[in-house]
């Protein structure tokens, strides 16, 4: 097992994967928008055969989760019709398939850390047409392993890290959401499990239990406010800027699409059957930024 098919070509964790595979032995095939497009099935099959690969990474996904609100058919063709096709090749390539999927599956109201076998239950059409890209993904191959993380962020791509140092830069104060939890997770991180999922696949071969919903977050657990808090004294021991951050609540701050208000997952799965464990998102979040500082 060499060649990665990654999907997503210029997204968070596409970008993090053409680093973390060849890392790994791996060759790192990117695929994108035109030559790789949901809406034109014909190209998703033309980009496989041509590319051959020996196993598929789909990063590829409608992210914008208040724009699903208003297309909720065009999120599903990208989040769930896509899996679909992408499942139905890989199994005639009799080859296995990790699929991407969120924290937004989950309706937020359990009270303690999600695990893999708590029903799902999504509030919006992004966790609707991505919970069914999960099952279609499945149903269509079972050599499927799907990963759910949550608060992605990397150095480039639209993210909350990202956002936060642009607003800190003009703003001396911001307002952040502060009674939403979950776990930030670095792209290079996810990156890096993938590379080393991919790996233990090509050394043990594909083992029955690889065939579930794993989650794949960073490690802990924080708020939108804390995390900003902790971009901001990470940037200012570096120079950057230090805005004061006041806490307001979900309700000050509404959005088209509603967020779980506590996506905490456990990962405990993945570190059990893969040996995989991501680094504290603290770690996530001082890697990302020494990755933006080298890029100026
Ligand atoms: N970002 C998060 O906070 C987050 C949280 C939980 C889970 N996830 C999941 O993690 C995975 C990776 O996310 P990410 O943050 O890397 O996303 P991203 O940066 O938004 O990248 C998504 C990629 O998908 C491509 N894409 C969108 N619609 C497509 C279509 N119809 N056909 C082909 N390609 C299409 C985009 O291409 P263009 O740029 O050309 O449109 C982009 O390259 C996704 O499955 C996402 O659902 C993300």
């Amino acid at each position: 097992m060499r060649r990665i098919l990654v999907t997503g070509r210029g997204g968070q964790l596409a970008t993090g994967l053409e680093a973390a595979l060849p890392a790994l032995g791996f060759e790192a095939l990117l695929v994108g928008q035109p030559e790789f497009e949901f809406d034109k099935p014909e190209t998703v099959v033309a980009a496989f055969h041509a590319l051959k690969p020996d196993a598929v990474v789909n990063c590829a996904a409608w992210t914008a989760v208040d724009a699903a609100e208003d297309d909720e058919a065009g999120a599903f063709r990208a989040n769930a019709l896509g899996p679909a096709l992408l499942g139905q090749l890989t199994r005639e390539a009799g080859i296995p398939i990790i699929q991407i999927s969120t924290d937004y599956v989950y309706d937020g109201l359990k009270g303690a850390p999600y695990l893999e076998s708590d029903a799902p239950n999504p509030l919006s059409a992004y966790g609707r047409t991505k919970l069914a890209g999960e099952w279609a993904a499945r149903a269509a191959n079972p050599r499927c392993t799907v990963l759910r993380t949550a608060w992605v962020f990397a150095p480039m791509g639209r993210n909350f890290l990202r956002t936060m140092l642009a607003l800190g830069e003009q703003r001396p104060e911001l307002r952040v959401v502060a009674d939403q939890w979950g776990s930030p997770t670095a792209a290079p991180d996810l990156a890096d499990a993938i590379a080393a999922i991919l790996a233990q696949i090509r050394t043990q071969g594909w083992r029955d239990e690889c065939a579930d919903v794993f989650h794949a977050t960073g490690g802990g657990f924080t708020t939108w406010h804390s995390f900003a808090e902790a971009i901001f004294a990470e940037a200012a021991t570096h120079g950057g800027p230090c805005p004061k951050i006041h806490a307001i609540t979900t309700a000050d701050y509404p959005t088209k699409a509603t967020r779980p208000a506590d996506g905490r997952l456990d990962n405990g799965k993945l570190s059990r059957v893969f040996g995989v464990t991501l680094p504290p998102w603290e770690q996530g979040m001082k890697r990302v930024m020494a990755a933006l500082r080298k890029a100026g």
